[in-house]
């Protein structure tokens, strides 16, 4: 990776520049390109290592990959209550550190995904209500909803929509952490389970009450990280830059 000071050094010869999520790009990176860099594009769907106003104000356009890893993502946010009802990273560090006796493994049961709305958020739009699934923002939540997909909404979890959510509410965020008020969310683990992949800090402190809460299994951001999506996204962000170098994009007041 482009160390910080490298990137200022070269970004003045550079008309483009594509980064993955590693790479910050501050507004001295704007200032250095001397008003050279025309297009920055984000090998990926957010853009929060990009600083947007600086981009701005330096007459550079933004672009990022927004479909390719999709995918990817969703499969990681069905994956997770998945292992989440059934305890298996539980289980699997308990096996690997010499584990309860076989005859105790009922400590690990929890219950059956079958019947249960996870699966039906695969719906789309209307379909989603019709499968029982709420989709959008917090406030047309009720509380018999168990699973939940929402926007990218800062900090739309909060004390007060973890309050009207059902005793028991599994929630899983994919999307980003800024959506959850983390310290809301440890209050909330008395009486729920959360499965994280991603946090307002990246990477968390190690000391995070959250990350080390036993109701919460965490991963490192991993919604994105397959081969596929990867490959994808570097393909549809060089494809976007091309295309805002070339002009074909209208940048919008
Ligand atoms: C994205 O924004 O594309 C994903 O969150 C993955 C990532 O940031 O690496």
């Amino acid at each position: 990776m482009v160390s910080p000071e490298e990137l200022c050094t070269k970004i003045s010869l550079c008309d483009a520049l594509i980064v993955r999520s590693g790479t910050k790009v501050t507004r001295e990176v704007f200032e250095r390109s001397g008003g050279r860099l025309k297009v920055g594009g984000r090998a990926g769907v957010g853009v929060d290592n990009v600083d947007l106003s600086a981009a701005t104000e330096h007459g550079c356009f933004v672009v990022n990959a927004p479909t390719a890893s999709t995918i990817a993502a969703a499969e990681h946010g069905i994956a997770s209550p998945t292992a989440m009802a059934r305890n298996i990273a539980q289980a699997d560090v308990s096996m690997k550190a010499g584990g309860l006796p076989y005859h105790c493994r009922l400590n690990f049961a929890l219950w059956q995904v079958a019947k249960k709305q996870i699966c039906r958020g695969f719906a789309r739009g209307e379909d989603a209500c019709c499968h029982g699934v709420w989709k959008g923002w917090f406030r047309g939540c009720s509380a018999c909803q168990r699973y939940a997909s929402y926007p990218a909404t800062s900090r739309i979890f909060s004390d007060q929509a973890f309050s009207q959510m059902k005793k028991g509410v599994r929630i899983v965020n994919v999307a980003r952490g800024g959506v959850i008020d983390e310290e809301a969310l440890v209050r909330a683990l008395d009486f729920g389970i959360a499965a994280l992949d991603v946090f307002t800090v990246e990477p968390p402190p190690k000391d995070s009450r959250l990350v080390l809460h036993e109701n919460v299994t965490v991963t490192p951001h991993l919604g994105a990280s397959t081969a596929e999506a990867q490959e994808g996204v570097a393909i549809e962000v060089a494809e976007a830059v091309v295309g805002a170098l070339k002009g074909e994009f209208a940048a919008t007041a």
